[in-house]
């Protein structure tokens, strides 16, 4: 490369008029208009025009007529003014161009196989093929260098609150709980294997026995789980853990780094201490455990109603000690028969036995099933819905915890098909006081609601061995716009009460020695109170920068397959690869 570059292409402006500028970057496209040919160029701050003229430099203009799109160069040249009806306002080089006077191709390129512009309508596999192409386009550029900037923030705010960055191992032990591990066979351990982290949990809690009080890590963890639009197998947390700490501590802790991050990548203020509602009241009000809180639509208990109506479906669910609640759906009274057939068979995939509905109108309700109610009722059901002309009201019988479940997805299914989310706006929300545990009916058991180190609120103890169910824990969730962005927990720090809580979920002595060993161990040596919690980065950053899916901010994900179409990962490996390695396979698609 003869020529070296001295200024950025999005960063001149008329104040360099008159100066000989080198740059270098990518032909975004040319414009031949006979005799003067206009090539924009571009680099990762923006685009620039090249004027190459042929009366002034023949030989010059020949050379580029050759480029074509996404050719690499670097060019010398002299800025000059563009004439008032040829000012490009849309540009921050718009008032300028770039009269060339030298030119080295530095490399060609084939016909890329989309724009390299934002809002293209490209298949995503098509993409994330040419991930490398992709990530050429500047609001991709635009991701990266948020992405950057919300890593760089939380080095900085944790730095300053003195936090250590402590990095621990990629290749672990697999322990039970939690989603599948990723393996990693082992050569010389024939038929040993280590697993990628989930996440740095239980290094981050013997750090805290290890005397370090204070530790962040922007951590890669890696969970074998079915995808979706916010869960990547592999991605990005920044995993916090303090000793000697209450859990209002670290909560406190946390909203300063999040202020910061808000205040750093965003330049926005955001208010603290944030808002916090206990799991039991999201539950009851949202039908969620990380509610969107961006708009109403709450859900009414009308359980009271429903008993003494004559409408079997709702008296017999309360009879059973189950919950009748509804939703009042507003303004939306015009939905047509199909639509609210539509909604019942919808309620029905999602797992109860149906739908009932109201309108509102001016001379009482209009529903199938007036006959069951009697006048009073009706207007108790109307005030406690705070139903108005025009609404729908719409309401599910069933066990509580569905009946909570099944509206509150009906709730945000309806928002968004009504379009009452307001965009742009920023809800953070807690979460705390979550079950310890919940009941696995398939398996039979007790799981952990977050992870088994968690501790329960001390009051709560003597439930474990009465009502476990009953156990609130010290674990909190941080939720943004309807989606949960963090979580953690005060995590137990005794031997015996870790022991019991393991033995809650179904370990044997053997298994749990196996398994935790080193961690009951640890607890032996002084293991001082210590709590964390670690934010999905990605998430996070989908939310801030308004992008629908965690592909769209990691630079380089995977499909909801887990496939990487850049690298076709996953692939066989050679058979000797897997004669070193003691394995043999017995399928393969
Ligand atoms: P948890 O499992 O709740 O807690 O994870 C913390 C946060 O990580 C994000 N997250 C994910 N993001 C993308 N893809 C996934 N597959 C995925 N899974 C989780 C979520 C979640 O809130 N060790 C504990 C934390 C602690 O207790 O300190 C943990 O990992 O935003
Ligand atoms: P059925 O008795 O099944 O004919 O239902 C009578 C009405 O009650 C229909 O409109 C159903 O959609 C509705 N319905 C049935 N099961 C439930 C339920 N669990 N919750 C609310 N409404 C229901």
């Amino acid at each position: 490369m003869l020529l070296q570059r001295t200024y950025w292409c999005g960063k001149i402006s008329r104040e360099n008029i008159g100066e000989k500028v080198v740059l270098a970057g990518w032909v975004q496209g040319c414009r031949d208009h006979g005799g003067l040919l206009f090539v924009d160029l571009r680099d990762r701050t923006g685009l620039v025009q090249l004027v190459f003229d042929f009366e002034r430099h023949g030989t010059l203009f020949k050379e580029a007529e050759k480029l074509r799109s996404e050719y690499v160069l670097t060019v010398r040249g002299e800025v000059i003014a563009r004439s008032a009806e040829t000012v490009n306002p849309k540009l921050a080089s718009g008032e300028i161009e770039i009269n060339v006077e030298e030119m080295e191709i530095l490399n060609t390129s084939q016909v890329p196989p989309f724009y390299i512009e934002d809002g293209i309508d490209t298949d995503e596999n098509v993409r994330l093929r040419y991930r490398y192409l992709d990530l050429r386009r500047p609001e991709m550029q635009e991701m990266l260098r948020l992405r950057h900037r919300l890593f760089m923030a939380a080095r900085r705010s944790l730095d300053e609150r003195g936090f250590l960055e402590i990095d621990t191992p990629m290749l672990t032990r697999s322990t039970p709980e939690g989603a599948r591990d990723y393996l990693v066979p082992s050569r010389t351990a024939p038929g040993y294997f280590y697993a990628l982290p989930q996440s740095p949990q239980l290094f981050k809690q013997l750090l805290m026995v290890g005397g370090v009080e204070r530790y962040f890590q922007i951590a890669r963890c890696f969970r074998d789980e079915d995808l979706r639009a916010d869960r990547q197998p592999e991605f990005t947390q920044i995993d916090i853990e303090l000793s000697f700490c209450t859990r209002d501590e670290v909560i406190g802790e946390v909203e300063l780094l999040l202020a910061s991050l808000f205040r750093n990548v965003l330049g926005l203020e955001i208010k603290t201490p944030l808002s916090a509602i206990t799991y039991d009241e999201a539950m009851e009000r949202f039908g969620s455990d990380k509610p969107d809180t961006r708009f109403g639509m709450e859900l009414q208990d009308i359980s009271g109603i429903a008993q003494e109506s004559g409408f079997k479906v709702f008296n017999q669910v309360v009879a059973k000690g189950g919950t009748v609640k509804g939703i009042n759906v507003k303004g939306c009274g015009s939905f047509s028969r199909k639509e609210l057939d539509d909604l019942t068979v919808l309620v029905q995939s999602w797992g109860t036995g149906g739908l009932a509905w109201m309108i509102v109108t001016e001379d009482g309700f209009k529903t199938p099933i007036a006959k069951f109610f009697t006048e009073e009722q009706l207007e108790s059901l109307r005030k406690s819905m705070a139903g108005e002309n025009g609404d729908l009201l719409l309401f599910v019988a069933d066990e509580k915890e569905n009946t909570q479940k099944i509206l509150g997805q009906l709730r945000v299914h309806l928002a968004r098909r009504l379009d009452l989310i307001p965009e742009g706006e920023h809800h953070l929300l807690w979460v705390l006081d979550f079950p310890l545990l919940v009941y696995d009916r398939e398996e039979k058991r007790y799981t952990a609601n977050h992870h088994p180190f968690t501790a329960p609120r001390e009051e709560d103890i003597p439930l474990l061995q009465t009502e476990p169910l009953k156990v609130r824990s010290l674990a909190y969730d941080l939720v943004y716009n309807g989606v949960e962005i963090a979580g953690g927990s005060i995590r137990i720090h005794r031997r015996e009460l870790q022991e019991t809580v393991f033995k809650l979920l179904g370990l044997t002595q053997e298994e749990l020695e196996d398994k935790f060993g080193f961690l009951l161990e640890a607890f032996k040596y002084g293991a001082p109170p210590h709590g964390g919690i670690a934010f999905g980065l990605d998430r996070l950053l989908m939310l801030m920068s308004g992008r629908k899916s965690i592909r769209d901010v990691i630079p380089f994900p995977k499909t909801a397959a887990g496939t990487c179409l850049l690298t076709s990962a996953p692939a066989p490996v050679l058979s000797n690869q897997l004669r070193d390695l003691h394995i043999y396979t017995i399928s393969r698609k």
